[in-house]
């Protein structure tokens, strides 16, 4: 079998362009167009280059956005002054902090200081609670862009094993959160776990976010099975490469998404759809 490949950029940039067409809509109706906040402190080359893509995708959407690049002495207690000041800007729908945030910065502190409602990363803590409890809210942006990627394809959920590898705050935990929402069983692997081949070996859907390349075996694919690359690894020949052995797990998978160009695009689109979301709540 050689697996056929989601396309997240082609599904990514439908989703942009249909984010386009409502914010002209909204201009038409006399409302404001959605506003973000985007705030990359210091010059972690990885961050600088995903800021520049959500700061790309909201100009092409024709979502205002406020750019803050921050040096890497700024102080905890600055960051949480503009984050003050962002919460109360009626211009501004989401607040975006870039992490990792430098070490003499608390991240969890700044995230549970950006109002729940313009958490359009969704990490607050009422945010994943809500999705914890079947309430979802504001939803994190790459498992939330994973489950459309999934629904692309026809996924039904109900019935299927998924299995997930890397358990972190971003990524797997709320990825945890929204498949059993859906219905799935799930399994999260992380590295305590004793035997993750044994795991990945049984999934209809195997996702990958651990963020160290080629960890996941081809040869540990089940035959036909789905397969979500969340891993964005820079080699040092300049390559990206995902967390899967991408050309072997295609020759067992009946899907799988490549890197790039599989959930990346799909991370900046759901952004943008938690901005328009968070607007359209508002009356004006
Ligand atoms: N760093 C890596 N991924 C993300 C993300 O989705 N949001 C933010 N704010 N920082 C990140």
């Amino acid at each position: 079998m050689t697996a056929n490949i989601i396309d997240g950029k082609k599904i990514a940039a439908d989703i942009r362009e249909n984010i386009r067409l409502q914010v002209n809509e909204r201009i038409k109706r006399g409302k404001r167009v959605p506003g973000l906040a985007v705030i990359l402190i210091g010059n972690n080359p990885a961050s600088q280059v995903y800021v520049k893509h959500k700061r790309a995708a909201c100009e092409q959407a024709g979502v205002y956005s406020v750019s803050y690049d921050l040096p890497r002495e700024t102080t905890q207690h600055e960051l949480l002054t503009i984050i003050d000041e962002l919460n109360n800007n009626t211009q501004i729908d989401g607040i975006l902090v870039q992490l990792p945030l430098p070490d003499h910065i608390d991240s969890q502190l700044v995230i549970e200081h950006i109002q729940p409602n313009k958490d359009v990363d969704g990490f607050h803590p009422e945010n994943i609670g809500k999705l914890a409890l079947r309430i979802p809210a504001m939803r994190p942006c790459t498992p939330y862009g994973v489950m459309h990627l999934l629904d692309s394809i026809g996924e039904t959920y109900k019935g299927r094993h998924a299995v997930i590898v890397g358990a972190s705050n971003i990524v797997g935990r709320p990825m945890m959160l929204e498949l059993i929402l859906a219905g799935a069983t799930v399994t999260l692997c992380h590295r305590f776990t004793a035997d993750t081949a044994a795991f990945v070996q049984q999934a209809d859907i195997v996702i990958a976010a651990a963020g160290k390349p080629g960890l996941v075996k081809g040869e540990w694919i089940k035959e036909g099975a789905t397969v979500i690359d969340v891993g964005i690894n820079r080699l040092e020949t300049g390559k990206l490469t995902g967390d899967i052995e991408f050309t072997k797990a295609s020759e067992r998978a009946k899907w799988i998404t490549p890197v790039p160009g599989g959930v990346g695009p799909m991370t900046v689109a759901m952004l943008l759809q938690n901005t328009l979301n968070a607007c359209n709540k508002h009356p004006f």
